[in-house]
């Protein structure tokens, strides 16, 4: 249940940006206060999460994450606190939650940006008071826990539209940690690019020597809208493929290729949405037509469809305001969803 222990030294970075997130996370290390991480998908949240409980005084006693998104609402409550035997169907025993598992140590709730209303108030209740109840249960428990909590969403509009409690943001926030988008502090590209070859090479059994000077170009030019989750991604898969030699532009995916950070893929692997939510958009961006041409229509419709996420996640999914943003009716933006397939998976 506990999750692995990494060393300090695996945040790889020497930007300013990291820097200050490292000196922040120095700081912090053994005052118990809870502590918010902030930043978008990819960027290293829970890594720093792992960071400040293994250096911290409590790395002896477990680190227990909750995915708040992931976990179904109406289980989360019994994960969270446990239940009492009987306390609902199929309770058919005492279960104890994962704030007791995580006693004398740290809890971390990833994707609390997500949690239901409900439990907001639970919550809220265990960060004043540190006790809870089991699900079914009457006996008050005290537990002693550090909690660390992280999310990619912008918590100050979800307060704002009334999606998140303003007074559990406000004992959240007491120490937040924004981590920076890839994008921002490009000088740890190269880094990490470095930090994640030798290991791919490693693990896969491969010998790939290196990127040639054009490539590493492609690589800064790139916006990387999944941050070093994607760049670990594309190295691991260059590195597979390439097996050996020196990396060239010719080797990396199109799009990174291109310099274009922000086309919409497709892709499930966000639990959510079925397109990301971090895609950023450049409203002139520099055209360059290759001799091989080409293809307006798809060009122009991933263009559209960049404009529409970016409207989307700036409103926080409210189709009105989004609508407003693009200067299209409402009913015209719903139209464009549907047939385009955008959505998240609870409205589909
Ligand atoms: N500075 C870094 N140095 C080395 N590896 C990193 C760094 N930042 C992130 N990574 C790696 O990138 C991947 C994504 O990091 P992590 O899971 O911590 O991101 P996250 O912010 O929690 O993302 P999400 O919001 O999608 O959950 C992991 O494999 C992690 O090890
Ligand atoms: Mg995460």
């Amino acid at each position: 249940m506990s999750l692995g222990k990494p060393n300090f030294d695996g945040i790889v970075g020497e930007s300013e940006k990291i820097k200050e997130v490292f000196s922040l996370i120095e700081k912090i290390l053994d005052n118990n206060s809870t502590i918010l991480i902030l930043g978008e998908s990819g960027t290293g949240k829970e890594l720093v999460a792992k960071a400040i409980h293994y250096n911290s005084s409590r790395s002896d006693k477990p680190l227990i994450p909750v995915n708040c998104g992931a976990i179904p609402e109406d289980l989360l409550e019994s994960e969270l606190f446990g239940h009492e035997k009987g306390s609902f169907t199929g309770a058919i025993k005492t279960r104890i939650g994962r704030f007791e598992l995580a006693n004398g140590g740290t809890i971390f709730l990833d994707e609390i940006g997500d949690m239901s209303p409900t439990l907001q108030v639970k919550l809220l209740r265990v960060l004043q008071e540190q006790e809870f109840e089991r699900v079914g249960g009457m006996k008050p428990l005290k537990v002693d826990v550090r909690v660390i909590a992280a999310t990619h969403r912008d918590l100050e509009k979800a307060v704002e539209s009334n999606r998140f409690r303003e007074d559990l943001y406000y004992r959240l926030n007491v120490i937040p940690i924004s981590i920076p988008p890839l994008r921002e502090r490009k000088s740890d590209i190269p880094l990490l690019i470095n930090h994640f070859l030798s290991k791919c090479n490693r693990i896969k059994n491969r010998n790939v020597e290196g990127f040639s000077d054009k490539t590493m170009e492609c690589l800064r030019e790139y916006r990387w809208p999944g941050n070093v989750r994607e760049l670990e991604n594309i190295v691991e898969r260059v590195v597979i493929l390439k097996g050996t030699g020196i990396v060239q532009p010719a080797d990396l995916p199109e799009k990174v290729r291109k310099g274009n950070g922000a086309a919409v893929t497709l892709h499930t692997d966000d639990e959510k949405l079925i397109i990301p939510d971090d895609t950023a958009v450049d409203v002139a961006p520099p055209v360059d037509i290759p001799d091989s041409g080409i293809d307006l229509n798809k060009l122009m419709e991933d263009f559209e469809n960049r404009l529409i996420m970016e409207a989307l996640k700036k409103s926080e999914w409210n189709k009105a305001r989004a609508a407003e943003l693009l200067g299209i009716k409402r009913t015209t933006l719903i139209e464009k969803l549907k047939k385009k397939g955008i959505g998240r998976l609870s409205e589909i």
